[in-house]
């Protein structure tokens, strides 16, 4: 099984990158996570830009390659944080260039939602379930973690040093791998 993780966050250090990098090491055997690296590519999301599939030429390449991405992928894992009481743009817009494809339709999907402050990004996680609900994809009970104090729970290299927290993202990856 192979999951594709992606990081509502662009920053060097993210939290949520280092999250996604920790969930590497909590799946069984056979299950493997790669990061994606290809938000920052995706330019602003405009109908005329996604024309491809109306007038059969090529998408542009950073599109299809988030789209190959995700058909590639078994599941996703997105960990974002919270910008203004919502999903960074750069998640939005990424999701965005899927709508006119069917490659979220029953796509499973976990979701978490990290932050540095005691609510964890709690609104993050509310704007962004109605987004995966109009894809149609696929989020099992207990697929989606909210994560608050994310600083005080995970040293600078990622690790996990909250006990409650890693046993929380290894329910969910457990969660995922069921599918
Ligand atoms: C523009 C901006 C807006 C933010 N808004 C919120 C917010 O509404 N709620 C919150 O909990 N944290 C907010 N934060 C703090 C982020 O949660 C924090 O910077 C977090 O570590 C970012 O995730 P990262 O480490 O993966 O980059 C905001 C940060 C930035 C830069």
């Amino acid at each position: 099984m192979t999951i594709l993780g992606i990081s509502g966050s662009l920053r060097q250090g993210s939290t949520n990158a280092l999250l996604l990098r920790a969930v590497a090491g909590l799946l069984p055997k056979g299950v493997t996570i790669t990061v994606f690296d290809g938000l920052d590519d995706l330019p602003h999301f405009s109908p005329e830009r996604d024309a491809d599939h109306e007038n059969g030429t090529a998408p542009l390449p950073s599109v299809a390659r988030w789209r190959t991405a995700i058909d590639e992928a078994d599941a996703l894992l997105i960990s974002t944080p919270e910008y203004a009481f919502g999903i960074p743009g750069v998640l939005k817009n990424a999701l965005d260039w899927t709508v006119s494809t069917v490659l979220m339709d029953q796509k499973l999907v976990g979701v978490v939602s990290a932050s540095p402050g005691y609510e964890g990004g709690q609104k993050a996680m509310a704007s962004l379930l109605p987004t995966l609900t109009a894809l149609n994809t696929r989020i099992p009970d207990g697929c989606s973690l909210v994560i608050s104090s994310v600083r005080k729970k995970m040293d600078a290299s990622g690790h996990i040093t909250d006990e409650a927290t890693n046993e929380a993202l290894i329910k969910l990856a457990v969660r995922i791998v069921k599918g």
